[in-house]
Parts: C-alpha cells; sequence; structure tokens
C-alpha cells in the first residue's frame, strides 16, 4: 500500500500531532501491538482520503479523526466511568475540548465514532465515514494487517 498525499494529510493534522496530550496516546496500547496514537492517524488518514475523494470535508474529517480516541487512560488496567465501549467517546471529546478549538462536525465525529453502539446517529456524513473507518482500521489492526502494510514506516511523519 502506497501512503499518498502525505504532505495534504499532515497539512490537516500537524499542530494536533504536535500536542504532548496527543502524542502520550503513544503510550496506550489500542488494539493487540498497536498504540493508541498509531490507531487515531490511521483512523484519521483512511478518513482524510475517503472524504477528499467523495469532495467532502477532509480537513474536519482528518481532525476530528486523530482525536476520536483521546480518552488517555489505559481502558484495560485504569478506572474509568461506564463501560469503556459506551463512556470514552464523551471522554475523547471533553479531553479534546479542553486543549483544541472544535468545529460543531469535528464534535460530532468524536462523539459517534462508536454509532451505532452509542445509540444517537452521526449529524454530518463525515462522521459516518470516521465511524466506519474506525471500525475497517481496528479490524486491519487486529488481524495484522496494520504491520502487514507498513503504515506507520511509510508514513513519514513531520517532527513532533
Ligand atoms: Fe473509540
Ligand atoms: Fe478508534
Amino acid at each position: 500500500m502506497e501512503i499518498k498525499d502525505q504532505q495534504g494529510f499532515l497539512d490537516c493534522v500537524s499542530d494536533l500531532l504536535s500536542d504532548p496530550s496527543v502524542q502520550s496516546m503513544e503510550h496506550l496500547s489500542q488494539h493487540v501491538d498497536v498504540s493508541c496514537l498509531q490507531h487515531s492517524i490511521f483512523v484519521s488518514y483512511v478518513s482524510y482520503r475517503a472524504c477528499k475523494a467523495l469532495g467532502w470535508n477532509y480537513e474536519e474529517a482528518a481532525r476530528g479523526g486523530l482525536l476520536h480516541d483521546l480518552f488517555l487512560y489505559d481502558w484495560r488496567t485504569e478506572p474509568h466511568e461506564g463501560l469503556h465501549g459506551f463512556s470514552h467517546p464523551k471522554a475523547a471529546l471533553k479531553n479534546a475540548e479542553e486543549r483544541f478549538s472544535l468545529t460543531d462536525r469535528e464534535k460530532d465525529i468524536i462523539v459517534k465514532h462508536m454509532w451505532p453502539l452509542t445509540l444517537r446517529p452521526p449529524r454530518f456524513r463525515e462522521s459516518f465515514i470516521v465511524s466506519g473507518a474506525d471500525k475497517v482500521c481496528a479490524l486491519a489492526e487486529m488481524f495484522h494487517i496494520y504491520h502487514a502494510i507498513k503504515f506507520a514506516a511509510k508514513l513519514k511523519l513531520s517532527p513532533a
């Protein structure tokens, strides 16, 4: 898999990527041996490419995608409110709102990304894209496709 349009993607998210809280997701495991940061970058990039191809708002999709799992705790070992699958979108939105200025679309992307598990459907078409990308990326991580395509190695991130 070729990582196309890297600069265009990084232009959308580089300020978020350099934030310490976003970087701290590298120390949280998400699926198997993929960190929460790697997963979030993967979801963000896939959402960026999909929305750009469709002529939709790719910048907000990339930014919301990068922040969608900014819950900032180890859900396996650390105490947290409610069941992680249901509650972490709200935790991610709270953390993101405390740190960044978010658009309505970015907020919706973050808080609705577990739909349909969380019942209220997304308000924006970009939110459906990120929600779908999240599921596809999670499967790719669980079945070791993420490492097989060498996504992290091929995506040349600018210095954080
Ligand atoms: Fe999530
Ligand atoms: Fe996710």
